[in-house]
């Protein structure tokens, strides 16, 4: 379904990117592997090679302003096009609103909306130039698109999360603005807004100790234990299929909308959220 097609996804070294990532490979795309962790990003493109497909790894920082230059630049030396780009790195630094100091509210922003919005802009010329030659040749379009990671805390709030929620939901916006200013160019723009998915972003805090490094920050991932057994507790309530998902369920999520059978859907925020919500 994607065979000769170039996807690149930010922050598949782990959870629902490298799932993804490796849906998409099975599909037959050749798979750009960013994430901040080198070692993580390479795991996940051997992983791919491994199988038989095609995949290399960049390591780097969605945040830092010149890497999606790098990135695009990687992504074509390599490949020689691009038709969809995944934005998905992300993290949790969460807190009640008034005790969110400034840096923890920014870096949120900064990888949730900031960074897609960079990386959009970057890839505006080889999603763009291609797609004009084939208007003006008349030639119907190639699978060019973009799916932007959101979540239910943008799309409903969620305590704890200011911060978060609304770099998710901003990126709705930008996702919007997007389908509305590049389907001329058959270009398609899409989020992917994920309820609870079992990764170790929605683990026990306390049990499994991940953090991830920001400035001078040790920040811990995960829920702390005791809000997770209240999330648990009424599951089966809550989200009418009764569990969390699998990494895999979600990262197919984004290769469903991302796909050429996805060819009129533009702008929507497709929620992989097992009915939670309904
Ligand atoms: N797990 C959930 O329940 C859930 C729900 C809603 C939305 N999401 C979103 O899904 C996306 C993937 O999360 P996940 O659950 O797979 O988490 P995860 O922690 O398993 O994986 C996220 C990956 O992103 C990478 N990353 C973080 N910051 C980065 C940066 N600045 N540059 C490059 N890579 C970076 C991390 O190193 C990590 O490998 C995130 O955007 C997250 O907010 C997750």
């Amino acid at each position: 379904m994607y065979n000769d097609q170039t996807v690149i996804i930010t922050g598949a070294g782990r959870g629902i990117g490298a799932s993804a990532a490796q849906i998409f490979a099975r599909f037959g795309a050749n798979v750009v592997v960013n994430d901040l962790e080198a070692a993580r990003a390479e795991e996940t493109a051997h992983a791919i090679t491994q199988a038989g497909s095609q995949a290399i790894a960049v390591a780097g920082s969605v945040t830092d302003p010149d890497f999606p230059a790098q990135l695009m630049q990687a992504a074509i030396a390599t490949f020689g096009q691009i038709n969809v780009l995944v934005n998905n790195a992300g993290y949790t630094w969460d807190g009640m609103l008034h005790t969110i100091t400034d840096q923890q509210w920014q870096a949120i922003i900064d990888v949730h909306a900031t960074a897609p919005f960079r990386m959009i802009r970057a890839v505006a010329p080889y999603l763009r130039e291609p797609a004009k030659v084939e208007l003006e040749s008349g030639t119907p379009f190639s699978n060019r698109c973009i799916v932007n990671v959101s979540s239910t805390s943008g799309l409903h709030g969620n305590i704890g999360q200011a911060n978060y929620a609304t770099g998710k939901m901003g990126v709705v916006g930008l996702t919007k603005t997007v389908a509305k200013e590049w389907g001329r160019l058959g270009i398609r723009c899409n989020a992917v807004a994920f309820g609870y998915i079992d990764t170790r972003l929605t683990r026990a805090q306390e049990i499994q100790e991940e953090t991830i490094e920001i400035d001078d920050h040790e920040v811990p991932l995960g829920i702390p234990q005791k809000v997770r057994t209240l999330l648990n507790q009424d599951m089966q309530l809550r989200i009418p299929l009764g569990r969390a998902a699998t990494d895999q369920e979600a990262g197919a999520g984004i290769v469903l909308i991302a796909s050429p059978l996805a060819s009129y859907i533009t702008g929507h925020v497709l929620e992989v959220t097992g009915g939670m919500g309904i």
